[in-house]
């Protein structure tokens, strides 16, 4: 394994602001408005100035950030401009009335923001200002999608009368938004303002990208990653989108532009790819066959404008229709330029090869079902900077080809229609339907034939994990030793926040018990992702630009450096696995957690992620790429059916994940809640071993998404049921709370009556031990990190983005009291203290807080203290000097769910000591579920 590099700040912040301006993408620029002019006085408006949103919510957005650098404080540094401050001062004090709205919790935090009404005095009073600036944001996440509603995919009719006042009374208007993914454009036309810039979520450094982008030291040179389209039921899938039990995948491959440049142009606002710059290219290119398996392309890119600036060429194919139908445009290659100055040329080939533009035949029309082919006819190519100008560059003639020849796997069961191109009168393409091929293999039949023979049981024969690297004993023989109980402990990691790995994370994995542990199994550790580390014990992490952010990029080594220094902060933290990138396709601007996600297409997707793995694996960590597959909408995330047609899936859903696991060497991947085609991914044999195994050659594990179900066919999956998941190749059920605990689901039980074999588990195991070889945690685990490396992961604490070792404080078996020894905390000002501390499985329910606290001051002194459980703020306790005396406060710490949990104390103000602090069960379940009668 490679050395170890210490994470180098500086370059970590400068990377991430380059990606954050580089991800902008102007749709719109006239009357000059940008870039923002030296001596511009500008007048900023909008609340969401004042509250940048760094990335969305959820599982995805819990990156604790040592700073934040939004929009206006980045503008509030820039010495070229001024800003209209009485304007600013407005705002201030109607957000001291209407302050930020947090929300409740998980899933439950608004998805905008209450505006300020713009009255036309506020306006008249900014009139003196060169140029006006307007924010308008959206957060989303987890659990929840958006809605085709104001204030989520629509403006408000506040924030829209506040563009539309501001364009009218500013010709040098700029709306800036700040949003996770498209929302609704088209007030554009309505309120036309001079400028539209989406600057998406970028991160702890957004702000800075931003500033960057509109004071012109950066060009934009983003592109959009999805179509914008006039109303959202002109996409294909809006009529199924949302169905909260049976979602068809009609539209079939024709997602995004595939749809639009085929079928519906004309409802096109922003096409795909497009983006402008401040200055001007002209972009000649040449397609030509090169052999019989590839293509190249050249083009040429000219500055022809009067500014510095990067370009962004993209290549799409338009096949032949053939009998299958082919969408008219499919995205193929891209590349980006350097900064090239006025006049100046960059001349870029991008090598295309022919099997990236197959078509699968899931129907055997071209006689040839479940091959991927080449249909007979002129492949043409089209090279520019958006899919809708993108000129000719040449053509070459196919003949007919098989490319590879697969087997049938995860068809459909229940009958439904599909789009298909047809021919129309006129000569145009029309969408027709046709019936979905459905499913003639069993998986289950095929799994069975497919069985790994157990390995002999051998007992403990000395061998420790250890001894596998270094090539003393083969893995067989390692795993050998194994009883089935060992086995099944390994398919279980246990979060979040186990003490067994770094504080804060989601999850451990691999040797959790003493039995395991003395085998040489260290416990491997992961956490979210996608936007950074996720501690939830308060150590500060690296905030990263959103998933549509880094696409919009277009730039591959951009984002790979980027990722090189996520893997440094991650190696540094002893973190193994990222919980991202998120990979699922854009398939309906709705989708909650778009914002995480890429991309309408899975070329871009499948190589923007592909990228950020190879970044990492420079320390030796990686990504999980998730949700595979067709984790297309939350509402009823569980439960909700994807019925989608192989050929769709093959194409469209899957294709991402496979250049991620093909071209960036992906060897940890989550699985999805829910089901495809009827079966729960968790579960699902054809795609975690037909395909990802057997056509890929993926060598790494799978686990699942968190309490994740799964299902025997032909029943719905319960919460216990993880025996498929077991027989199916998903190798880790996340997570639980003790994974020795055996009566929790239906795995020992299967084993015992033949459901799951010990080859099974013995294959799911070495899939897991075969990863942590490949990762530092079994070069800590013995001992073989370097003096540096220790030195770096030992830094103490919060604002070093090191997650140090933290004490963690057990629960008293008799009463089921956590008491925590405070009394040498370090209480002074400004600091904070975190620990550890675990309940008993059974006495879950409600918690109290008691503390001994004592003041040698006056009881004039205020002496403020926060209480965080798991980093959220659960109480404050403000008491005054106690004149030395020790006085006992108590506070209600409200539901603790799960055992493993984080305790900050943040001080406020000096003089406080500390005692005893006492978590005590206030009602258990068994009393909380009376009340709920
Ligand atoms: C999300 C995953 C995430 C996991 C762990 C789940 O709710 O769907 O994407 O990685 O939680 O936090």
């Amino acid at each position: 394994m490679g050395k170890f590099t210490p994470l180098d700040f500086n370059k970590y912040a400068a990377l991430a602001r380059q990606a954050a301006a580089e991800g902008c993408v102007l749709l719109k620029n006239e009357n000059e408005a940008l870039p923002l002019r030296k001596g511009d006085k500008v007048a900023v408006f909008g609340r969401i100035a004042f509250h940048y949103y760094k990335s969305g919510l959820g599982s995805g957005g819990l990156v604790n950030t040592k700073y934040v650098v939004g929009i206006l404080d980045a503008l509030k540094e820039e010495k070229d401009i001024t800003l209209d401050e009485n304007l600013l001062g407005t705002y201030e004090k109607w957000i001291e009335k209407n302050p930020y709205d947090e929300g409740q919790g998980w899933g439950k935090v608004p998805w905008s923001q209450k505006e300020m009404e713009l009255t036309d005095e506020i306006v008249e009073s900014a009139k003196g200002a060169d140029a006006a600036i307007v924010v308008v944001g959206r957060t989303a996440g987890e659990d929840q999608d958006n809605k085709n509603e104001a204030g989520s995919y629509l403006l408000t009719d506040t924030e829209k009368e506040m563009v539309e006042k501001v364009s009218k009374a500013f010709a040098r208007t700029i709306v800036v938004l700040n949003v996770g993914n498209i929302i609704d454009m088209k007030w554009v036309k309505e309120c036309n303002p001079a400028a539209v810039l989406y600057v998406w979520q970028g991160g702890q450094e957004g702000g800075n990208g931003v500033a960057d982008v509109l004071m012109g030291r950066v060009n934009p040179c983003g592109k959009l990653t999805d179509t914008i389209a006039e109303n959202i039921e002109d996409y294909p899938s809006q009529s199924c989108f949302g169905d909260l039990t049976r979602n068809e995948y009609k539209e079939d491959i024709y997602v995004g532009y595939r749809y639009f440049e085929t079928f519906a142009k004309e409802k096109v606002l922003y096409p795909f790819g497009f983006g402008l710059s401040y200055t001007t290219f002209a972009v000649t290119a040449e397609a030509k066959e090169k052999d019989v398996d590839n293509v190249t392309v050249t083009a040429t890119v000219e500055n022809t404008g009067k500014t510095d600036g990067k370009e962004v060429v993209q290549v799409y194919v338009k096949a032949p229709q053939g009998v299958l139908g082919k969408p008219s445009r499919a995205l193929v290659g891209f590349a980006k330029t350097g900064v090239l100055a006025p006049g100046a040329k960059e001349t870029l080939t991008i090598d295309v090869t022919k099997e990236s533009f197959a078509s699968y035949d899931d129907s055997g029309a071209t006689g040839h079902k479940s091959c991927y082919v080449l249909e007979e006819g002129s492949y043409e190519f089209y090279v520019g900077s958006d899919v809708r100008s993108a000129a000719f560059a040449g053509a070459y003639e196919q003949p007919f080809k098989v490319v590879e020849i697969l087997t049938e796997a995860m068809a459909p069961v229940e009958a439904f229609e599909r789009m298909k191109a047809v021919p129309g009168e006129d000569g145009t393409l029309k969408p027709g339907y046709e019936a979905a091929p459905l499913r003639t293999v069993d998986p289950i039949e095929r799994m069975k034939e497919n069985r790994m023979e157990p390995i002999t049981y051998t007992g403990d024969k000395g061998y420790k994990l250890g001894d596998v690297l270094d090539k003393k004993v083969t893995m067989e023989e390692f795993v050998a030793q194994l009883s089935d109980e060992d086995l099944i402990c390994i398919f279980r990691g246990e979060g979040m926040c186990s003490p067994k790995v770094t504080p804060g994370t989601a999850a451990a994995f691999g040797g959790l018990t003493p039995e395991l542990q003395e085998f040489g199994i260290p416990a491997a550790c992961c956490t979210d992702g996608p936007s950074g580390l996720r501690f939830d014990c308060g150590t500060r992490a690296f905030s990263m630009p959103n998933g549509t952010l880094l696409g919009c990029t277009f730039d591959l080594p951009l984002v790979e450096d980027l990722y090189e220094m996520a893997g440094r902060e991650m190696r540094q933290n002893r973190v193994d696995a990222l919980l991202g990138p998120g990979m699922n396709i854009h398939r309906n601007p709705l989708n909650g957690r778009n914002f995480e996600y890429i991309s309408e297409d899975p070329y871009l997707t499948g190589w923007i992620s592909a990228v950020q793995i190879l970044g990492m694996e420079k320390s030796d960590v990686t990504g999980t790429i998730k949700h595979f597959c067709a984790n297309n909408q939350e509402s009823n995330r569980h439960h909700v059916d994807a019925v989608v047609s192989e050929r769709a899936l093959r194409e469209i859903y899957l294709k991402g994940y496979e250049i991620a696991v093909k071209e960036g060497g992906a060897r940890s991947i989550m699985s999805t809640y829910g089901p495809v085609n009827g079966i729960w991914t968790a579960g699902n044999y054809d795609l975690l071993t037909t395909i990802l195994r057997g056509e890929w050659n993926y060598d790494g594990f799978v686990m699942t998404d968190w309490w994740a179900m799964s299902n025997r066919e032909g029943y719905e999956a319960t919460k216990t049921t993880h025996a498929p998941m077991v027989s199916a190749g998903n190798d880790v059920f996340m997570v639980c709370t003790d994974c020795s605990d055996m009566g929790q689901d239906d795995v020992k039980e299967a084993l015992e009556n033949g459901e799951i074999t010990r080859g099974d588990l013995q294959r799911n195991a070495m899939n897991v031990l075969h990863f942590i070889l490949g990762t530092p945690s079994i070069l800590r685990f013995l001992d073989r990190i370097s003096e540096e490396e220790k030195e770096a992961q030992e830094q103490m604490g919060d604002n070093d983005f090191v997650a140090a070792d933290l004490v963690t404080y057990e629960a008293d078996p008799a009463t089921g009291d956590v008491v925590i020894d405070a009394s040498a905390w370090n209480t002074k000002k400004g600091n904070s203290e975190v620990c550890g501390v675990t309940i008993l499985a059974d006495k879950m329910g409600t918690y109290d807080i008691e503390i001994e606290m004592k003041s040698d001051l006056e009881d004039l002194a205020q002496l403020p203290v926060t209480v965080y459980i798991d980093n959220i703020v659960k109480t404050m306790i403000s008491i005054r000097g106690t004149k030395g005396e020790w006085i006992k406060e108590t506070r209600d710490l409200g539901f603790f769910f799960g055992p493993n949990h984080y305790l900050k104390l943040y001080f406020g103000a000096n003089g406080l000591e500390l005692g005893k602090i006492r978590l005590k069960l206030r009602e258990g379940m068994e009393v909380l579920s009376k009340h709920e009668e």
